[in-house]
């Protein structure tokens, strides 16, 4: 355990208890009766033992009687990072399950999401979105909205003022051959991006940031891909999309983009495959494409609960982590039907066990493996892992305090069990009603102090 000092800034609030968490040697660290202070800034200030307190708290101004401690049942762990969801499908989470990915989005998601024109309909979807994932413990989310510049300002602003850590993405898409309404021209899309980016930077929200959008490379044309790559390159901002999701869209994209050598390389040749991108599912990716991933320093979403929810695929996380790149968890609502990253880490296991029973050989996703990819997994799939994804000094307190044994909750505890147990119970069987408080850069954003929550 390493004991820092940043006293330069004050010393805002200290906790003392056990804190679980991933780092890059381990996917499991347990520091029992340890004490975590933060900055006045939000920031991590130092990590120590308890019975250090007095020795830490010497050089500041911190009171000791004023140290939070966790009680028995109780423990600390990173937010965790939703790397791919559409807030704007989550009027329709929990139906609408029963066709593959193109058909899907023709029947369901297009015409839903056109509806995002109007900004009341929008203003109610988005802030129970945003509300519904901090209260399950996503403190950072990546999100697509639709293609409306002024709907997506919208749930920059609503993330902004719960608190929430998120990238927000204005959709492009210039080709829909289905619901003809739901699209852009080239231009339009290109000159509302740039314009929800310079709306969104002008409002200096200190947590949230554009994320350029294109939908897939079947909603897109060419030269919109190539443009937005232009334009993430010209400001240094990060990037996502999907890709390779079902065999039917894999197919379509090679007769879209003859010239292409595969999925992976439509986004390659439009220089949309950068360190700050992630693409989300990857189910049929080849090791060929993998390997520019992990060239280019792109990054995977992946997204069980869609993928096993539309029949897309199975991810092979072990192959992919094999191949070294990095991997994130995301919900991709409404895909999958559950807005909780505790279910993608469920049906994270889950896929990774349907692909032991398909074969034996199979190396078995463990649950602390599961609890890296939803937390620093996903921090470094966003290129923020300098920022949040763990409990290391200097970073940003992004952090659940978890109850196992809640009054009320989901969880029996039959017994005294130690920290890696509880955890394991926590991430198979918990539910909000464990998360007692979620922090967000330091500023304890559950529960909820707007009266509107
Ligand atoms: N591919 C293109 N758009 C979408 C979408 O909205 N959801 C999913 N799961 N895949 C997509
Ligand atoms: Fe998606």
């Amino acid at each position: 355990m390493n004991s820092f000092d940043r006293s330069a800034a004050g010393i805002a609030q200290v906790f003392r208890g056990t804190f679980v968490h991933s780092t890059q040697q381990t996917a499991l660290e347990i520091l029992e009766d340890a004490l975590l202070g933060v900055d006045t800034e939000g920031k991590i200030a130092f990590i120590g033992k308890g019975e250090e307190l007095d020795k830490l708290l010497k050089s500041t101004n911190f009171n000791p009687s004023e140290v939070i401690q966790l009680s028995q049942h109780e423990f600390f762990m990173p937010g965790m990072v939703d790397t791919h969801i559409h807030a704007s499908q989550y009027s329709y989470a929990g139906t609408a399950l029963d066709m593959p990915l193109l058909q899907w989005l023709n029947t369901y998601t297009f015409p839903v999401e056109s509806q995002f024109k109007d900004l009341d309909f929008a203003n109610r979807v988005y802030s129970k979105v945003v509300k519904r994932t901090l209260r399950n413990g996503t403190t950072t989310a990546c999100y697509f909205a639709t293609i409306h510049t002024d709907a997506s300002l919208l749930l920059g602003k609503i993330a902004n003022d719960f608190g929430q850590r998120a990238l927000v993405g204005k959709v492009c898409m210039d080709r829909n051959n289905f619901v003809k309404h739901y699209k852009e021209t080239m231009q339009e899309s290109q000159d509302e991006t740039c314009r929800f980016i310079a709306e969104l930077l002008k409002k200096k929200y200190p947590l949230v940031k554009p994320v350029v959008t294109p939908r897939f490379a079947p909603s897109c044309t060419g030269a919109l891909l190539g443009q937005l790559g232009a334009i993430a390159k010209n400001n240094n901002l990060h990037i996502q999309s999907h890709v390779s999701e079902n065999t039917e869209e894999v197919k379509l994209v090679k007769e879209l983009f003859p010239d292409s050598e595969s999925y992976t390389d439509v986004y390659y040749k439009h220089n949309l495959l950068t360190d700050k991108t992630v693409m989300a599912h990857g189910c049929h990716l080849s090791d060929e494409e993998l390997a520019l991933f992990r060239e280019t320093g792109a990054s995977l979403s992946h997204c069980p609960n869609s993928n096993i929810s539309l029949c897309s695929g199975v991810l092979n996380v072990r192959n992919v982590l094999k191949q070294k790149v990095k991997l994130g968890l995301g919900t991709d609502v409404a895909g999958g039907y559950s807005a909780s990253m505790l279910d993608a880490v469920r049906k994270a296991l889950d896929s990774s066990k349907i692909l032991t029973i398909q074969d034996p050989e199979h190396d078995t996703l463990t649950f602390e493996e599961a609890f890296m990819l939803a937390t620093l997994g996903g921090s470094q799939a966003l290129s923020l892992d300098d920022q949040i994804g763990n409990f290391e000094v200097g970073k940003d307190f992004d952090a659940l305090r978890v109850n196992v044994a809640a009054p009320g909750g989901p969880i029996d505890l039959i017994q005294s069990e130690g920290p890696k147990i509880l955890l394991e119970k926590f991430l198979n069987l918990g539910d909000d009603r464990n998360i007692m408080e979620v922090f967000v850069a330091g500023r304890k954003v559950i529960p909820f102090t707007e009266p509107t929550a």
